[in-house]
């Protein structure tokens, strides 16, 4: 389909988004298997959830607008899977550092959609679409929440390991097991 009006482009960003969020539900999962602390792991299976409902969101919001949904790639999202699948295959990072790695990924993530959503928002606003500018609101707010809890478990582990490497010593591969089964511990 070409795009020749406003309609076609929010038609456009919107199977942006809708091939955005599939990705992200095959990723989650995979996320959250390789994180090792609880809180991380619930974090991201918990936004698996959400993004299942966002994506039938998306649905509703084609059907509002009378057009079958429709995937366009996503080559941000591509990129960002690329650059873990590199990182975890070329790096062999530790547990710790792959869940600091993850944490980084995943805020990038949902930044990319924050905007996506506010730019849709914008168009469907504009377009008089007012069942997608309410469906597209909800999804945003799901994506600001879970950036705010992914930015706070990154403060939380990037805490723990300067305080780890502040002691000056370099923890042995046993104490590091220990320090990661602190970390299943939840956090107050
Ligand atoms: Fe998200």
């Amino acid at each position: 389909m070409s795009v020749q009006s406003p309609l076609d482009l929010f038609v456009h960003e919107l199977g942006d988004i809708y091939d955005a969020e599939q990705r992200i539900a095959q990723m989650l999962p995979k996320l959250a298997q390789e994180c090792e602390d609880s809180q991380v792991k619930a974090a991201l299976e918990h936004h698996l959830q959400e993004t299942k409902q966002q994506i039938q969101n998306l649905e509703e919001c084609f059907g509002a607008l009378g057009v079958p949904p429709g995937r366009q790639a996503c080559t941000t999202i591509q990129g960002l899977k690329q650059e873990h699948d590199t990182f975890l295959q070329g790096e062999t990072p530790s547990a710790d550092l792959l869940q600091l790695f993850d944490l980084s990924g995943a805020a990038k993530t949902e930044a990319y959609e924050i905007v996506s959503y506010q730019g849709l928002i914008q168009q469907a606003d504009a377009l008089e679409q007012q069942t997608c500018v309410q469906l597209l609101q909800a999804n945003l707010m799901q994506e600001q929440a879970m950036l705010a809890r992914v930015q706070q478990l990154s403060h939380q582990f990037n805490q723990k390991s300067r305080a780890a490497t502040d002691t000056g010593v370099t923890l042995p591969p046993d104490m590091q097991a220990d320090r990661t089964a602190d970390q299943a511990q939840p956090q107050v």
